[in-house]
């Protein structure tokens, strides 16, 4: 297994994905917004990223082996969160961010209702897009379970009440820090990044799966390993903001600091941090084996951890 293996899955299932976005994707987009409006929404969405979660719905449903058209709407559907959720977190009123993507932020670009407004529609065009999936056998509940996989991962639920619990304990650092409880800290940042972001990653991969005819067996041990991929996704990226650059991240670094957010290295300190994502590594490769089926999908969720806590931004 290598990891130039994984890239190339990765950058094929990304580049399928780009393509859709440009041309599918953008279309609707554009045909049912007032200028103005599609004009911010292609700004953040274009301004490029990983494309991570459409990657993951895509591995999930098995990759190329099964008409992907179906996992790239899904693919679209989160991308759209996903951008919407960075262009809200950005906002003055949140982190108060002026660069994402390597760009100035949309609501430094445009202005702040237009980020408000743009983040709005692009969560109301997620849940449009999962109509465009097409079913494929006799599946009754299957709308019924992309809704509630989408809903649980990218709403209440989820990432909305983990960006809640972030800001307030942004809030409120200087009492945790007087009076806490360590172990309330730990237990609530834990919370807080395995919803804000761990929630949306691990619905990436719900989703995908449930386009299979074998997704009730795989569902279980998929969903642990998106847990602790989400979990793993979040550690790393709070390590980027104390070692990343502007250059490679292409978003302000030393940001969680400034702002006091309580952060897995602010609590455990960068050495323990590093350890965890060793852990959280290890045990998501022996977790892959549960569910992994082809080849591809073995290469695919086993070097996934590593690209994860190794990447650069
Ligand atoms: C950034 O997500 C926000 C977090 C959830 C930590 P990504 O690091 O996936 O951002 P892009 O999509 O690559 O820009
Ligand atoms: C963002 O977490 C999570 C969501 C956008 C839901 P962060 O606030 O740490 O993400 P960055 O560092 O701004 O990308
Ligand atoms: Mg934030
Ligand atoms: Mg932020
Ligand atoms: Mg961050």
């Amino acid at each position: 297994m290598s990891q130039s293996a994984f890239s190339e899955i990765f950058h094929s299932y990304r580049a399928a994905f780009e393509n859709f976005l440009d041309t599918q994707t953008l279309f609707l987009l554009s045909k049912n917004s007032a200028p103005e409006l599609f004009e911010a929404m292609k700004y953040s969405l274009m301004a490029g990223g990983k494309r991570l979660r459409p990657v993951l719905a895509l591995a999930a449903s098995g990759g190329f082996q099964v008409d992907s058209k179906n996992a790239l709407f899904l693919g679209s559907s989160l991308e759209c969160i996903h951008t919407y959720s960075l262009i809200h977190d950005d906002l003055p009123s949140m982190d108060n961010d002026d660069f994402r993507r390597g760009m100035p932020t949309l609501h430094k670009k445009f202005s702040e209702s237009t980020a408000v407004l743009a983040g709005d529609a692009l969560n109301s065009f997620a849940f449009y897009f999962l109509s465009f999936v097409e079913m494929e056998n006799e599946d009754a509940s299957l709308y019924k379970d992309l809704l509630e996989i989408l809903h649980t991962g990218a709403g209440a639920p989820g990432m909305v009440s983990g960006q809640i619990y972030d800001l307030q304990m942004e809030r409120e650092n200087s009492i945790y820090s007087r009076n806490g409880n360590s172990e309330d800290r730990v237990g609530l940042v834990q919370l807080t990044h395995r919803l804000k972001t761990g929630s949306l990653i691990k619905a990436s991969l719900l989703i995908g799966n449930r386009l299979r005819r074998d997704w009730r067996e795989r569902a279980t041990s998929l969903s642990k390993y998106g847990e602790d991929l989400g979990l793993l996704f979040q550690i790393t990226d709070d390590i980027l903001d104390v070692e990343g650059t502007q250059e490679s991240l292409g978003k302000t670094p030393g940001k969680d600091v400034k702002a006091g957010k309580i952060t897995y290295p602010a609590l455990f300190g960068m050495d323990r941090c590093k350890e965890m994502v060793l852990d959280l590594q290890k045990n998501l490769i022996s977790l892959s084996s549960e569910f992994v089926s082809t080849p591809e999908e073995t290469i695919f969720f086993q070097e996934l951890p590593i690209y994860i806590g190794q990447r650069k931004n």
